[in-house]
């Protein structure tokens, strides 16, 4: 097998290209670049052609094994246009590896780290123009694998897609950051230990929906989920790790198999530790976030994620019972952490870390 690092990436580029949308025209994930990166694996060459083409459909047999039993891996990252011009992803390494993890979970053939980081670079680099650069906008790069057995039989697939494919995205909120309401459910579970909660994978995502359904109904933003055991344990909110300010602790759940390993999770966590905070990572319970909720000691509260890097929680429901965070406004550090993480994102903020590669 040839070495990955040697490995050339070939680009064709479109004859077609389209024209982009306005930056304040952009919401998340709707219009897609002009190439797509694309590299197949079967098993005499492993993984190989890796390329970069016109951005376009893929064809597949109706029996195509993902298609039946969702054997698909993903991750996402973001490229930020500076106000000095240059693009910078954000901690491109820490996504490749994390998506090796979720390829180990399902089963799938492990890349080389290196190539996948060259993937974002090739594809970033080719549809560069793409980069939107009005303020909150980025580039989301979007990676993917995808089993391509056409076969039925239930058991890990011999032949693979990875592709990347790219979305310029408007700021996630369009008036800036703002408090989002939550509700805790009871009744549906995303995860359990032993299962896949920590991949990013599909299947998460299809547990997701109807727990993420039941709290729209009610009127509230998120789902706040429960672990799937005994439903009392914090796990993760909609697609994002969960924090808490609780007097002068800061508490996240820990990373015992059912959450994400969330990228922006472990650069808040860098942050608060370089600025001194006592994080906990324990587990909490439900009751004792309401029960500091009522009693005033529940100063903030926020998820994480790479869509919306800090999203802060102004009220959270559960059962028959709710509490407000903050006053309907955004807590100090929750804001805090929003600006400095964006001006490491933008090459406004010194990027201490080595975070941002320019691509
Ligand atoms: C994120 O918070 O970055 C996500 O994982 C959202 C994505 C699935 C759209």
């Amino acid at each position: 097998m040839s070495d990955p690092l040697k490995t050339p990436i070939s680009i064709t580029r479109t004859e077609t290209p389209h024209a982009r949308p306005a930056d304040n025209a952009l919401s998340f994930g709707k219009v897609f670049t002009d190439h797509m990166f694309i590299m197949n694996y079967n098993a005499d060459k492993g993984w190989h052609d890796p390329r970069v083409v016109p951005y376009g459909k893929l064809s597949l047999d109706p029996a195509t094994s993902v298609l039946h039993y969702g054997q698909a891996i993903f991750d996402g990252l973001k490229a930020f246009r500076g106000a000095d011009g240059k693009i910078r992803l954000f901690r491109a390494q820490r996504h490749a590896e994390r998506l090796n993890k979720s390829c180990a979970a399902l089963c799938i053939p492990t890349l080389d780290v290196d190539l996948v980081r060259r993937s974002f670079e090739a594809i970033v680099g080719v549809d560069n123009e793409w980069v939107p650069s009005a303020p909150g906008t980025s580039l989301y790069v979007r990676p993917t694998i995808i089993a391509t057995d056409v076969a039925l039989g239930v058991h890990p697939a011999t032949n693979y897609i990875y592709f990347v494919i790219c979305s310029p995205v408007g700021a996630y909120y369009k008036e800036g950051v703002k408090p989002v309401r939550i509700l805790a459910s009871d009744k549906y579970v995303r995860a359990v230990k032993g299962g896949l909660g920590e991949a990013k994978t599909a299947a998460n995502y299809a547990a997701s929906l109807s727990g993420q359904q039941e709290a729209e109904d009610k009127g509230y933003t998120q789902v706040l989920w429960l672990d799937g055991v005994e439903r009392k344990y914090i796990d993760e909110v909609g697609t994002m790790n969960i924090w808490m300010l609780i007097g002068d602790e800061v508490v996240t759940p820990p990373l015992e198999g059912t959450i994400l390993d969330g990228v922006t999770r472990n650069s808040v966590m860098t942050l608060l530790n370089d600025w001194g905070y006592t994080v906990s990572e324990r587990r909490i319970t439900i009751d004792e976030v309401m029960q500091a909720g009522h009693d005033g000691t529940l100063r903030e509260m926020w998820g994480t994620g790479t869509a919306a890097v800090v999203s802060p929680v102004g009220e959270l429901g559960y059962k028959d019972d709710k509490v407000f965070i903050g006053n309907g406004g955004t807590g100090a550090l929750t804001q805090r952490l929003y600006d400095h993480i964006t001006g490491i994102q933008y090459g406004r903020e010194a990027d201490t870390h080595g975070w941002t590669s320019v691509v």
